[in-house]
């Protein structure tokens, strides 16, 4: 469903109004990152994305071009030349950031299934790199950008703080995410800069497929989520328009649910 002005309100129509950010993590039309980036172009902020590799650049512009962005630019996050060289045309483009979109997680399959306890050591190392330093590396990339009062989103889920089986290492990635995001929130807030994320009931992506049983992760959630529905990326993305707007100017630090309330069931 297309998201109107007048669903959204002409207030919130220009929440974002003069605002520039960068979106890492749109693989296509159905990532998360990409729910965001609509709700934000939507909202009047000029947008650049990057993409990992070429075979996901054929994907990328043609979005970014539905909300009129021409800066697309590649980034692979264990590549620090190419992080480097991606802020610099950023900088170029915009000559600053107001908000910066962290919505990247990778683990090897076969860490996705079986037992936590036979994760491999380089499948630890590869996970935590991708799916948490990430957002360190960027914050510390992007800080000399930030203006006064810039914000800072990722991406999190429930199996940080509960046992969801299969989840297994990016369980453990998305609990040291989560601390990433008060710790950073800490040391940027003094600069007026906001770290918070939003942990998101199942979706089904690109990166969610690799999970084993997300159908009966999504089956369970819908049943019995207060809502009785599944989130999808348009709910994530219209609160992660609140987190990247001034609405949400006194919050840092936070992990908001997007879960249709499934967090706060038991049973
Ligand atoms: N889909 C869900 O059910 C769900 C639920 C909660 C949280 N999340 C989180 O949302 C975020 C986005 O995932 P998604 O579900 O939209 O899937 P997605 O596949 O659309 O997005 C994942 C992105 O990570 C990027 N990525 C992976 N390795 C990278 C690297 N080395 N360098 C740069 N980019 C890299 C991919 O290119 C892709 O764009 C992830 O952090 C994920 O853990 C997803």
């Amino acid at each position: 469903m297309e998201v109107t002005e007048t669903m959204i309100g002409t207030e919130g129509a220009r929440l974002l109004a003069g605002r520039k950010g960068l979106v890492v993590g749109v693989a296509n039309e159905r990532s998360i990152a990409w729910g965001i980036a609509r709700r934000a172009a939507q909202a009047g902020a000029e947008i650049a994305f990057t993409y990992q590799g070429e075979t996901l650049e054929k994907r990328v512009r043609p979005l970014a071009e539905r909300v009129d962005s021409s800066v697309v630019v590649p980034m692979d996050v264990t590549d620090d030349d190419q992080v480097e060289r991606a802020f610099e045309l950023v900088q170029e483009a915009f000559g600053g950031l107001d908000f910066l979109v962290h919505s990247v997680a990778y683990a090897d399959k076969e860490d996705l299934l079986g037992r936590t306890v036979d994760t491999s050591r380089e499948g630890f190392r590869r996970s935590m790199e991708i799916s948490v330093y990430s957002l360190i590396s960027l914050c510390r990339r992007a800080e000399r950008s930030f203006s006064e009062g810039a914000s800072i989103l990722t991406l999190s889920y429930y199996g940080s703080v509960k046992a969801v089986p299969n989840y297994n290492v990016m369980g453990i990635a998305k609990a040291a995410l989560e601390a990433a995001v008060r710790y950073l929130a800490v040391e940027l807030g003094p600069r007026g800069v906001r770290v918070n994320a939003i942990s998101a009931g199942p979706i089904r992506t690109l990166a969610s497929s690799g999970i084993t049983g997300l159908r009966d992760m999504l089956g369970d959630a819908a049943k019995r989520a207060p809502l009785r529905r599944n989130v999808d990326t348009d709910d994530v993305g219209a609160a992660g328009l609140y987190l990247l707007s001034p609405l949400s100017k006194g919050v840092t630090g936070e992990i908001h649910y997007v879960d249709a309330g499934y967090n706060i069931t038991a049973l």
